[in-house]
């Protein structure tokens, strides 16, 4: 591997000041859906049109959402190392491409994405409604929202296999870790780098450098940090 290579993983912490609100602080509840009855598969095969609302409802929230700071700081970090970076995100919103990043991994899917359950078709649908689209490939309508369900595969994890391999530093943004496990990751990289607002001793304590601020307070130091890794000789 001729670049040093960095992997930063990111969470809904990372949009949360762009109003966009994080799983944890919503105690469970979207407006009046419970996230099992919208965000698992045993909700989808109970109720596919109310899912399907649901993801409409975010897709269009999103168009009223901007990119915060810590959006455009990291853009701007990826452009300028984009053989050395790796932007690994798990919110399934566009801030990050807004914000004019290039190569976002996103774990979990977008919302500005459907999928054909026809033919595995993966195409842009923006922040409209998913009623009466066709698939572009094979014309089927049976498409769905292209997010990760709960008790569905993620078949971008295998870019966390990746990390596993090749990371030389990890940096962790605004994640409670409850779905992607970054105390193994921290144990795992020696050069590791926290950004949270809580507190978590249980995993931040994995961390060699942990900045408890917001993600617009804190993304200088973070980037300053992953400036002077990729620099030192
Ligand atoms: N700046 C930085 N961190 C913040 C901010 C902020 N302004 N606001 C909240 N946080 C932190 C919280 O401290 C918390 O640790 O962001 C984290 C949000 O955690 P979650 O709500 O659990 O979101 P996330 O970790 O992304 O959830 C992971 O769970 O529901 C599934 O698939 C869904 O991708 C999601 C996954
Ligand atoms: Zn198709």
């Amino acid at each position: 591997m001729s670049h040093k290579k960095v992997y930063i993983l990111s969470g809904a912490g990372l949009s949360a000041e762009s109003g966009i609100r994080t799983f944890r602080d919503s105690d469970g509840l979207w407006e009046e859906f419970s996230i099992e009855e919208v965000c698992s598969v045993q909700g989808w095969m109970r109720d596919r049109q109310k899912v399907s609302d649901f993801y409409d409802a975010r897709r269009a929230d999103l168009a009223s959402k901007e990119p915060n700071y810590a959006h455009k700081a990291l853009a701007e970090l990826k452009n300028r190392y984009s053989d050395e970076i790796e932007m690994l995100t798990q919110n399934v919103d566009d801030m990050l491409e807004r914000a004019g990043c290039k190569d976002v991994i996103h774990l979990h899917g977008t919302l500005t994405e459907l999928r054909c359950e026809s033919c595995g078709e993966v195409f842009f649908v923006g922040y409209g409604s998913q009623e009466g689209k066709t698939c572009p490939a094979c014309t089927s309508d049976d498409v769905r929202h292209n997010v990760v369900m709960f008790g569905e595969a993620a078949p971008a994890y295998e870019h966390l296999r990746e990390l596993y391999n090749y990371a030389q530093m990890v940096v962790v943004i605004g994640t409670s870790g409850q779905v992607i496990d970054t105390v193994y990751i921290a144990q795992l990289v020696e050069n590791s780098v926290l950004l949270n607002l809580d507190i978590d001793e249980n995993i931040d304590q994995y961390f060699k450098t942990r900045i408890y601020a917001k993600a617009t307070e804190g993304i200088d130091e973070v980037v300053d940090l992953v400036e002077t890794f990729l620099e030192e000789k």
